[in-house]
This record gives C-alpha cells, sequence and structure tokens, in this order.
C-alpha cells in the first residue's frame, strides 16, 4: 500500500506536469511539513519552478491547485496555498481511517518492497584476528545488521561480507609471540584477548631490540612461503577467534551471508597490482606501486592530492599505495582485490563499507582508484561512516585503567545491569524469564543508544541514560510495546486475531497517531536510502510518545461506544506491532511483559 505521502506525490506530480510540461522538477515534490500547525505535508513545486518559467510563484501555485481540484478523491481536503507559495495539503480523516483499517492485520504493516530491487553487498564488523573485538566494532556491527535488516524488509538483495582482519604483517609479531609465550588454555578462553596481549609484548620488546624484530619478520616470512608450523598456528588463531566473534554475533543475534576474510584474496594481490599497472591506473615510484591523480577532479576534492602551501599548484601527491618497495601487498591492495572479486561475484549496483570514520580518506582514494580503473562505473560504492563512542570525559570510551572496551564485557555489563532492574521491578517473575528479559533489555538499550545517533556525530556512553525508562530509549519503546499488549490482557482479547475493525477517529489524538502510523514506509525508505537508522529511531520514539497521548486522551475499554472501543484496539495493536517491526529492524527485541 503506498504511503499517503507517496500517493500525494504522485497526485502533485500529475498536477504539476499538467501546468508546468517539461519544466516538472525531478525528484521528490512533497514532504512532511515542518510545522504540524500548517498542515501534514507540503509541496514548493511552484517556487522551484517559477524562477527558470519566469513566473509568480504564488501564480503557479494556484494554476497547481486548480489542476489539483481535478483529482478524482483525493486523501486530501482543500489544498492551502501559504507563504511565497506552498502549497499544503491535511489528509481528510476519512482517508486516514481507511488507510489504517487496510493495514490491520498485514504482517509488512502496509509498507510495500521498494520499487526497484537493489542489489548489495554490505560490509560491515570486520574485526581483527589478533586485536580484541571493542567498542569500535560495535557500531559497525550493530549500525551494519541494521542496515541489513532494514535493505532486506524493503526487498533489496543483500549479501553481507564480514571482511575479517585475518593477514598482515602483524602476524610475524603474533607468532613469535606465541612461540614465546603462548597459553593454551588462555587462547581457549579469550583468544583474541590472549593474542592481543601476546602481540603487544612482543611489539614493545621489538622496539628496543632488533633482534626480536628480525625474529617476527622471519616468522612472517616462513608464514608467507607456507611453512606447515607457521601456517597451521595462523589458521587455529582464525579459527579460534572466529568462534569467539561468532559467540558475539549470536548473542547480538547479527547474521553474515559471507565471511571472507582479507586472507582470501591473498592470492589475487599480484595480479590485481599488474593490472592497474598495465591499466596505466598506478605506476612506480622510488621502488613502489601507487595509484595517482589523473587530474580529471577538480584538486580540492580529489583525493589524491593533498594541499601544500609551498608547491606551485598548492598540490602535492597524495597516492594510494597498493605494494611496498620490499613487495608486500597492502590493506589497499587486499581492499581492491575484494573489489574486484565482489563485482564478479555478485554484480551489486551498490556497495556500502561500514567503518569508523577514521577511515575515510583510505575510502575515498580506494573509491577514486576504482574510478579511474573503471569498474566504478557499473557500481555505486558508499562509505557509511561513523563516529567516535566517547566516555564521560568527552575523550575516547576506554576503561578507568586506560585500556579499550572490550565488546564482551560491554555486552555483560548491559544485561547486568539491566538484571538489576528487572529484579527490582518484576521481584514475580520465574528466574529464567528475569534472566530473558535482562537480555532483551540490557542488549536492546546498548544497541538503541547507538542507532539513535546520525552515526556521523560522536556520542557519549551513558549507562543511566541508556538504560532509562523515560526518553529516547529502546527500553522506553519496549515499554510501549508492552503497554499496548498489556490492554488486550485486560480485554481478554487475542491481539493476532484482531485484524478487522471499523476505524472510526473521533478525536485529534486518535487522528495524530494514525497519522504517524501511516508514516512508517517513507521513513524506512528514507534511513535505508541514506544508510541512517536514527530516522527510524526518531519515528518510533515520536510514535510511542504519541500512543501515550492518545492513551490520556482517549479511553480504550471504556470508549463511548463498542464500535470506538474496537476501533481504538485496533490503532493499540497497529502500534504495537510497528513498535516490534520497527525496533525488529534496529535488531532489538520485545518481550510481552515487563
Ligand atoms: N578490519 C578493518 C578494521 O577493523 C575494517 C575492514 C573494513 N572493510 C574493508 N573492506 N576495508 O579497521
Amino acid at each position: 500500500m503506498p504511503t499517503p505521502q507517496q500517493e500525494l506525490e504522485a497526485i502533485v506530480r500529475r498536477a504539476a506536469t499538467a501546468v508546468l510540461g517539461e519544466t516538472t522538477p525531478a525528484g521528490s515534490l512533497v514532504r512532511p511539513c515542518p510545522r504540524p500547525e500548517h498542515g501534514d505535508y507540503q509541496t514548493n513545486v511552484a517556487m522551484v519552478a517559477a524562477k527558470p518559467a519566469r513566473r509568480n510563484p504564488r501564480e503557479l501555485a494556484g494554476e497547481i491547485i486548480a489542476e489539483l481540484s481535478r483529482a478524482g478523491d483525493p486523501p486530501f481536503a482543500e489544498p492551502e496555498l501559504a507563504g511565497p507559495g506552498f502549497i499544503n495539503f491535511r489528509l481528510r480523516p476519512a482517508y486516514v481511517a481507511a488507510q489504517i483499517a487496510a493495514r490491520q492485520g498485514d504482517p509488512r504493516l502496509g509498507v510495500e518492497p521498494a520499487a526497484e530491487t537493489r542489489t548489495l553487498v554490505l560490509d560491515f564488523s570486520a574485526p581483527n584476528v589478533a586485536k580484541e573485538m571493542h567498542v569500535g566494532h560495535l557500531r559497525s556491527t550493530i549500525l551494519g545488521d541494521s542496515l541489513q535488516r532494514l535493505f532486506k524488509f524493503l526487498g533489496h538483495r543483500v549479501t553481507s561480507d564480514n571482511h575479517i582482519g585475518d593477514w598482515g604483517t602483524q602476524f610475524g609479531m603474533v607468532i613469535l609471540g606465541w612461540k614465546r609465550e603462548g597459553d593454551e588454555a588462555e587462547l581457549a578462553r579469550d583468544p583474541f584477548g590472549h593474542l592481543e596481549s601476546v602481540y603487544r609484548r612482543v611489539q614493545a620488546a621489538a622496539e628496543e631490540d632488533e633482534t626480536v624484530r628480525e625474529a617476527a619478520r622471519a616468522e612472517l616470512k616462513k608464514l608467507q612461503a607456507g611453512d606447515a608450523e607457521n601456517l597451521a598456528l595462523w589458521r587455529r588463531f582464525i579459527e579460534l577467534s572466529l568462534q569467539a566473534a561468532n559467540g558475539i554475533y549470536g548473542r547480538l543475534g547479527v547474521h553474515f551471508d559471507t565471511a571472507h576474510g582479507e586472507s582470501f584474496y591473498n592470492d589475487a594481490l599480484p595480479d590485481v597490482v599488474e593490472e592497474l599497472v598495465a591499466a596505466g591506473v598506478a605506476r612506480e615510484s622510488e621502488g613502489a606501486i601507487a595509484v595517482f591523480s589523473d587530474g580529471s577532479l577538480p584538486p580540492k576534492d580529489d583525493p589524491l592530492l593533498v594541499a601544500e602551501k609551498k608547491a606551485e599548484s598548492g598540490f602535492r601527491p597524495n597516492p594510494f599505495l597498493i605494494r611496498k618497495s620490499d613487495g608486500a601487498f597492502l590493506y589497499a591492495t587486499t581492499d581492491l582485490a575484494t573489489l574486484q572479486f565482489r563485482l564478479r561475484e555478485y554484480a551489486p549496483g551498490e556497495i556500502i563499507y561500514v567503518t569508523d570514520g577514521r577511515q575515510q580518506m583510505h575510502f575515498a582514494q580506494l573509491f577514486e582508484t576504482a574510478r579511474q580503473w573503471g569498474v566504478a562505473r557499473e557500481v555505486h560504492l558508499v562509505h557509511a561512516w561513523f563516529g567516535t563512542i566517547l566516555g564521560p570525559d568527552k575523550k575516547p570510551f576506554k576503561t578507568r585503567e586506560g585500556t579499550t572496551i572490550k565488546l564482551k564485557a560491554l555486552l555483560d555489563e548491559a544485561a547486568e545491569r539491566a538484571r538489576a532492574i528487572v529484579d527490582e521491578k518484576r521481584p514475580d517473575l520465574p528466574e529464567a524469564e528475569r534472566a530473558q528479559l535482562a537480555e532483551t533489555i540490557g542488549l536492546g538499550a546498548l544497541k538503541y543508544a547507538d542507532l539513535a545517533q546520525n552515526r556521523n556525530l560522536d556520542y557519549v556512553f551513558d549507562w543511566e541514560k541508556l538504560l532509562a525508562l523515560k526518553g529516547n530509549t529502546a527500553p522506553y519503546l519496549q515499554n510501549a510495546y508492552v503497554r499496548t499488549r498489556a490492554i488486550f490482557r485486560k480485554a481478554e482479547i487475542d491481539p493476532e486475531a484482531f485484524t478487522t475493525a471499523e476505524i472510526e477517529l473521533a478525536e485529534d489524538a486518535e487522528l495524530t497517531l494514525s497519522k504517524k502510523l501511516l508514516a512508517l514506509g517513507d521513513v524506512l525508505a528514507l534511513a535505508a536510502a541514506e544508510c541512517r537508522p536514527h530516522y527510524l529511531c526518531n519515528y518510533l520514539f515520536e510514535l510511542a510518545d504519541q500512543y501515550h497521548k492518545f492513551y490520556e486522551a482517549c479511553p480504550v475499554l471504556s470508549a463511548p461506544s463498542e464500535g470506538l472501543k474496537l476501533s481504538r484496539l485496533a490503532l493499540c495493536r497497529l502500534t504495537g506491532e510497528t513498535l516490534r517491526t520497527g525496533l525488529s529492524l534496529l535488531g532489538i527485541g520485545t518481550a510481552e511483559q515487563m
């Protein structure tokens, strides 16, 4: 079912085209009114078109309104001309009621799959073996998973791929460290943590001692040459780290369609470099091979250039290094091989990379290299980057001792804190249910705190705030869901079977809540288009808020008539389903009581 905004869009486009012909602006013409007192939706099409047509915008708007009046049975009442040439629309209550009625019992809540199916690869999480999965990987994992759920719900073809950092020069040190002081029991217990600490100690020793550096290089060489012992060690490290990561993914409910780590591309690296050289995209420079600017972008937008006051042009090269002078390949080379593989394997229209904002330069250079290579013509490359999680001191979030916060410890603490709240509020529930509830609330709160932020911003991590039952938090939304269910329990009606009520919208609060419910499809489309789940969070928060206002203004079980009672119950049910579906698209669960 189209949303009201989509229906309006089609009607406005038809009317505008009748008046403006070919000069009708492309792109969407209708958006929600920023101020509800002006209307529900508005268009500024007359203002946009007036200038090139050298017409008076209000006059043009008047003509479009005249044309709109020919629309048979429109969703809106009389459109209003406002200000310099806006046209404002207010939905007719009868239309809203019919739309709500039609959505009852639809598991997709009226949201149609997108008109155009996109094929995309989603690259997220991607922890590094021999480095603990830390709080930074939390954002990538949570954000990436929510995007994957959103895209899949909208009917797009998604391949989620975990590009695990399972290769690199650090493995020389890791293997050396393991041989010196590895501990089987520790490795089994906490592979990421143990390998990281082994790695750190060798790294520190290597800084003082050339022979340690030498020994690490020798181990790396052996590994790269296929030495059986080192290869077997490396395989075990990967295997155990993956198991540990999978434990976390399982707990978070995160799924990947594939997990090709960096090492998967090792064999392809020499060819990639050769191809780029042969294509004239890369060239030798001081023994290394790198990609340079081809001058086709304005220098200030070219990631292969960097501003340099002293240079005559004001810029100097900022090359993308793909082979070092010692023959070693880099993160960049692997990403190019990965790109090539994904294009062949999945033929995607888009590839979305979800990483920390500190990798912006890397991806800008990667995308520019892909453009020079010619492969980016077929595919849209997106870096959906995110900011940093900050501690209460507004510095990157660390433990009290100043070390990075391990992901697992964070999940445990979230569940423990939620457990304390559950124990206090619901001592009556059986033990198993309380444990389950604590996990749903704790992990939900953690995820939501992350997703509710515009991803490009840093945010301050605050346990009290994210677990609060008031404010824009997961527990607030989960609780709103519970309230929509409690009413059915009280009425002894099965909400699942309650799908055919007639809808009467008597009070303002009912109408406003209903309009909010009808906007779900627009919000999902926007969040997917911009890779920003926080739009969905804001929507759910506003919906829950509107529900509480409705609940206060409109008695449900003691409504003035039986018809109104059933209609209000239908609104409760649809609100509950919308909250539950919306939260599930964020990877957050709900409970029937809390
Ligand atoms: N392993 C990398 C890191 O932790 C992230 C990889 C992101 N994906 C990619 N294709 N480069 O920083």
